[in-house]
């Protein structure tokens, strides 16, 4: 089936999508169709995380959730996290922990701990570990990535 034009607002930009078809997922139309590579592809079946984003706020996996439904809606990815143009304090804390190594994973993960973040301030171990539970990496080892989390918390409250 293939749907009326629609709007998607992606780090603030406007995109029309023309021709997209029902089943598109957003993960497919953003890198696909409207060549947002800062999105990345893994298994497309909803189990590593690296194709995450977030829609009004709400971490979801791109590859999962259809494109349509995000119509109207607000589409933040890694790249647009940042509202000057340089690197977030997650960022910073990922590359500076040691957590970023061939980088493949490091935009689902830095959403989810940013998302994360947002909701909880102040995150015990659990927390991080089950927030980013949704999210594999294959080089860095999950531990440097709980310590940039913990970075993060402790350089916003103090
Ligand atoms: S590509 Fe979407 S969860 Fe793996
Ligand atoms: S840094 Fe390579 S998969 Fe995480």
């Amino acid at each position: 089936v293939t749907l009326s034009p629609y709007r998607l607002r992606v780090d603030g930009q406007e995109h029309r999508v023309v021709d997209g078809r029902l089943g598109d997922s957003l993960l497919r139309v953003l890198r696909d169709r409207l060549g947002v590579t800062a999105v990345k592809e893994g298994c497309a079946t909803g189990d590593c995380g690296t194709c995450a984003v977030l829609v009004d706020g709400t971490l979801v996996n791109g590859c999962l959730v259809l494109a349509a439904a995000a119509a109207g809606r607000e589409v933040t990815t890694a790249s647009g996290l940042s509202h000057d143009g340089g690197a977030t304090d997650v960022q910073r804390a990922f590359a500076e922990a040691g957590a970023v190594q061939c980088g493949f994973c490091a935009p689902g993960l830095v959403l989810a701990a940013h998302e994360l973040l947002t909701r909880t301030p102040a995150p015990g171990d659990a927390q991080i570990r089950e927030a980013l539970s949704g999210n594999r990496c294959a080089c860095a080892g999950f531990e440097r990535v709980v310590e940039a989390v913990r970075r993060v918390a402790a350089g916003r409250s103090s």
